[in-house]
Order: structure tokens, then C-alpha cells, then sequence
């Protein structure tokens, strides 16, 4: 389908009659985006250990496909190609990271961080006409709904390996124990957080609340749906905290697995 551009008023580009400090909301959340969004999650998912100490699983590892006697489906089984050699997650992975690259609160970040379209608000762009998101291979921008369903599925992933997190060995008699360590509480608000941003996606809110005129005929609806636009209010706040709560939380477990931290904890 063809589609024509809008033109727009140029002002040259990076220019602005703005005297504040319009760069550095551009350059923030620009640095904050390429570390956590995009360098360290693929360093992470890149690498095919240090990713479990004991009973917690780095999150950018989960679901443990194939790997350890613990892992879904067992060792790599033979068809498995060697060039996937990274995460054991990584025939999985895909939904999450899908489901965070077309959000609609991240598209206009990234947009106005790497494509400068614009940097900031009445900040001159490097382009003279808007296109939208009519071409490839934006259009994928549309299946943001269709992650979602898989993003719902992961929060369930997620919520079993805080629960693991709790069982530790007792290194006195072997036997499984309640505990809380460092850890733990990593993992448990890792999936806190990312509940916050998933439950209140602006897809999720048109599904629970669209289609309906009256709220009243279908209270249970109604309070879902209330739930989902509190949390839909603050949706930048919840994918700024579960991006870095995410990586840090992957970060710490590796650094254990790796000897470099010493995990505190308490047992029952
Ligand atoms: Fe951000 Fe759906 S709009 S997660």
C-alpha cells in the first residue's frame, strides 16, 4: 500500500528556541536505553554460564530450557544447534524482549533517543516528513498485543523462580529449607516490578475494557479494569524500574555464581 509522507516544517536539525536543558532529558534516558536495553541484556543472553547459583536462576536465563539436571527439558539434547550456545533461555526469549521493544511507552523513547524523530519536543530532526509507522518493518509494531499474551505467560516463569529462590539446601543436614536471602528478595521484586509494567500495558487495558458501553453489567470487569489503567497511569515509571531491576538482578546472580558476591541470607 502506498503511503505518502506529511511534510513538515523543518527547523535544521538538533536546532530549538528551547533554553533549557532539552539534551540532557535527551541524552538521560538515551544512555540509560542502550546500556539497559540493549548492551547489557545481550551480553547477558549471550552467555551460556555463570547464569544459576544454587536455587536462583539469572532472569535473562528463565526459562532454563535445556542445561542443568534442573532445566525443563533436561541436558542439550543432540539436534540442539551449537550456534545457540548462550542462554538456555534463548529459544524463549524472543516474547519478553518482542513484547518490550514494541511497547508503546519504549517506541516513543527509542524513537526520540536512536532515530531522532525528534530528540526532543520543537528540537529539529533530521527528517522533512513524517512516514508513521506504515512500512517495514515497523508495521511489527502491531503485533505488540500479540506478545503480550506470551509476556503474561512469563510472569508465571518468573514468579516460580522467586518461589525457588526461597528453598534453600541446609548445609547442616542436606535437607530442603525456607529462607530468605539477597537473592531472593532480587528475584522477588524482579517479578513485582515486571507484573507492574506487564499488567499495566495500554493493550492489555483496551482488551479488559474495550468492546464494553456499560461497566456496570460486568463488575468484575470493571475492577480489572481500574486496576489495569492505575498501573497503565504510571507505565514509564514501571519500564524504567523493571529494566533495571531486571539487569540488576541478572547481575547480581551471575556475580554469585561467579564468586565474586557473597550471598547473605536467613533460613527457617
Ligand atoms: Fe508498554 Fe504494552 S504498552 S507493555
Amino acid at each position: 500500500m502506498a503511503v505518502s509522507g506529511i511534510a513538515i516544517g523543518h527547523t535544521p536539525f538538533f536546532r530549538t528556541a528551547r533554553s533549557d536543558y532539552w539534551w540532557a532529558e535527551w541524552l538521560i534516558p538515551s544512555l540509560g536505553l542502550l546500556t539497559f536495553l540493549v548492551i547489557y541484556p545481550t551480553w547477558a543472553v549471550l552467555q551460556g554460564g555463570n547464569y544459576s547459583f544454587g536455587n536462583y536462576l539469572a532472569p535473562f536465563a528463565s526459562p532454563e530450557l535445556f542445561g542443568s539436571a534442573k532445566a525443563w527439558f533436561g541436558a542439550k539434547p543432540a539436534w540442539y544447534p551449537s550456534w545457540l550456545s548462550g542462554s538456555p533461555a534463548m529459544l524463549a526469549l524472543w516474547a519478553p524482549i518482542g513484547f518490550r521493544v514494541t511497547c508503546y511507552y519504549y517506541r516513543g523513547a527509542y524513537y526520540k533517543a536512536f532515530l531522532l524523530d525528534p530528540p526532543q519536543c520543537t528540537v529539529g530532526e533530521p527528517r522533512h516528513g513524517y512516514w508513521g509507522e506504515n512500512f517495514w518493518p515497523l508495521l511489527l509494531q502491531n503485533s505488540h498485543r500479540y506478545f503480550l499474551y506470551f509476556a503474561l505467560i512469563f510472569l508465571f516463569i518468573l514468579g516460580r523462580d522467586a518461589w525457588d529462590a526461597m528453598w534453600f539446601a541446609d548445609p547442616a543436614t542436606g535437607k530442603e529449607v525456607v529462607g530468605i536471602g539477597v537473592g531472593t528478595l532480587f528475584l522477588t521484586v524482579n517479578v513485582t516490578l515486571i507484573s507492574g509494567y506487564t499488567l499495566g500495558c495500554h493493550s492489555l487495558r483496551s482488551w479488559i475494557g474495550g468492546n464494553r458501553n456499560q461497566f456496570s453489567k460486568i463488575p468484575l470487569r470493571a475492577k480489572c479494569y481500574d486496576c489495569v489503567s492505575r498501573l497503565n497511569g504510571r507505565h514509564m515509571a514501571w519500564a524504567w524500574a523493571s529494566l533495571l531491576w531486571i539487569c540488576s538482578t541478572d547481575f547480581y546472580v551471575r556475580m554469585c555464581a561467579m564468586g565474586v558476591f557473597h550471598d547473605y541470607r536467613v533460613l527457617f
